[in-house]
């Protein structure tokens, strides 16, 4: 069914705000997305109700509690189409990425060993590999893109074809071109040269917005953060194989990840848990349930199939604007809802400033990709992206910002 747009935003309470008197048009949901008060309300039930710590308490608000954690672990499982031993808590997609960086490559990898990479990763998927690469003494090499922002998929087999890359990791959609990488196609790539080598995804901006099976995909582990799907801020899980996180050494130590301790040393409790340290994300955990509800009932191809519409109509829209340029692919079966535009001759962060004072909220900057900046050959973009709260009725304020920015700044 197509996503009734009004009714979801009166599932939004900030979307009743205005701002200087315009209304509220949230285009910046790559950033964070909105919360709805389901979410909200999930929160609060467990602060009101049901707060104690999980898993050692015998009395009920500690089993409520445990079995708010632990079903999160189960609804996230499901909502991917995971192996629930394989789903690990951790405060968001940076740590998800860092947990298998420290925990797998810089364990298990040496000076022969290869790692594989794109030019349009996000920081959190390319630095804990840059530095776990230098820390063992690996090479890592990285595949470009062509003249539309998809991975060039030829040179990319030229970069596989010596056998041996034994580490792979790259994003599943572009938080900058939008682009939607063929994650299937890559990691059976990436198999086919050296069916020992691990591939890592990061799925940060096509979790809350496509039907995600990480299964299918076939790759070994899968990162997101939940502030991006209607979550709160403060959790995220990597996404892997059992057997792989059997494999994986503890990435932080302490409380709850032990199976026994001596004052000589420690051994591991069993996978999921060895990777959760401490006392987790509780609340967070409840929001995260609380998250999946809402997506699974609107259905994941309904919001695929909204966006895919509200992208197509954002494009001809900024089409219309003079000097307006957007990178990454122009065909929507090939992108997500991120799109990254410049206008000629303004700073992106006069452009933002303009659409900020309209009450349209958009992200400038380099988007935490330095590396794809400067391939594209800019030093920031302006952002709009959008989620199953935005419609059309929110490109016109789109486009007037723009075009009073073009006339203010060109003067
Ligand atoms: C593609 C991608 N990967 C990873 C991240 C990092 O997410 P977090 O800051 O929640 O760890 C982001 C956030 O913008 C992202 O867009």
């Amino acid at each position: 069914m197509p996503i009734d747009v009004a009714a979801v935003r009166q599932r939004y309470p900030v979307l009743d705000r205005e701002l200087d008197g315009h209304r509220l048009v949230y285009l910046d949901s790559a950033a964070s997305s909105l919360t709805p008060e389901s979410v909200l309300a999930a929160m609060n039930h467990y602060y009101r109700w049901s707060r104690s710590n999980v898993h050692r308490g015998v009395y009920p608000l500690a089993e409520e509690a445990t079995d708010l954690y632990e079903g999160a672990r189960t609804d996230l499982a499901r909502f991917l189409d995971a192996d629930p031993r394989g789903v690990v808590f951790t405060k968001n997609a940076t740590e998800a990425c860092n947990l298998i960086a420290y925990g797998y490559v810089r364990a298990h990898l040496g000076p022969d060993d290869v790692l594989l990479s794109t030019v349009m990763e996000h920081h959190a998927n390319l630095v804990p590999f840059t530095e776990a690469a230098r820390s063992v003494g690996a090479q890592i090499r990285h595949i470009p893109l062509t003249e539309d922002g998809q991975l060039d998929l030829e040179v990319a087999a030229e970069l596989l074809a010596d056998g041996r890359v034994t580490f792979a990791a790259f994003v599943h959609v572009s938080n900058v071109l939008g682009t939607i990488n063929d994650v299937a196609r890559l990691t059976t790539m990436v198999k086919d040269a050296n069916d020992r080598a691990v591939v890592h995804v990061d799925g940060a901006q096509a979790a809350p917005h496509l039907p995600v099976s990480v299964r299918d995909l076939g790759v070994d582990s899968y990162a997101i953060t939940g502030h991006k799907l209607l979550a709160p801020t403060g959790i995220g899980a990597l996404v892997a194989r059992p057997e792989l996180l059997e494999r994986m050494e503890p990435f932080l130590t302490g409380g709850d990840m032990i199976r026994d301790v001596t004052l000589e040393g420690a051994t591991w409790n069993d996978v999921p848990h060895r990777f959760e340290a401490g006392t987790p994300m509780i609340a967070e955990a409840a929001g995260l349930s609380a998250a999946i509800t809402e997506l699974e009932a609107l259905g994941m191809d309904a919001v695929r199939e909204h966006e895919r519409t509200f992208t197509a109509a954002l494009l001809d829209a900024l089409g219309t604007v003079p000097g307006v340029r957007v990178h990454g692919p122009k065909d929507v079966d090939l992108r997500g809802s991120a799109v990254s535009f410049v206008l000629d001759g303004i700073h992106p962060h006069d452009v933002g400033a303009m659409l900020g004072s309209r009450g349209v909220c958009v992200r400038v900057g380099h988007h935490c990709t330095k590396p794809l900046m400067r391939c594209l050959e800019v030093a920031a973009t302006t952002r709009a992206s959008a989620y199953v709260y935005n419609d059309v009725d929110d490109l016109e304020p789109l486009v007037e910002g723009i075009e009073a920015a073009a006339a203010f700044f060109a003067r």
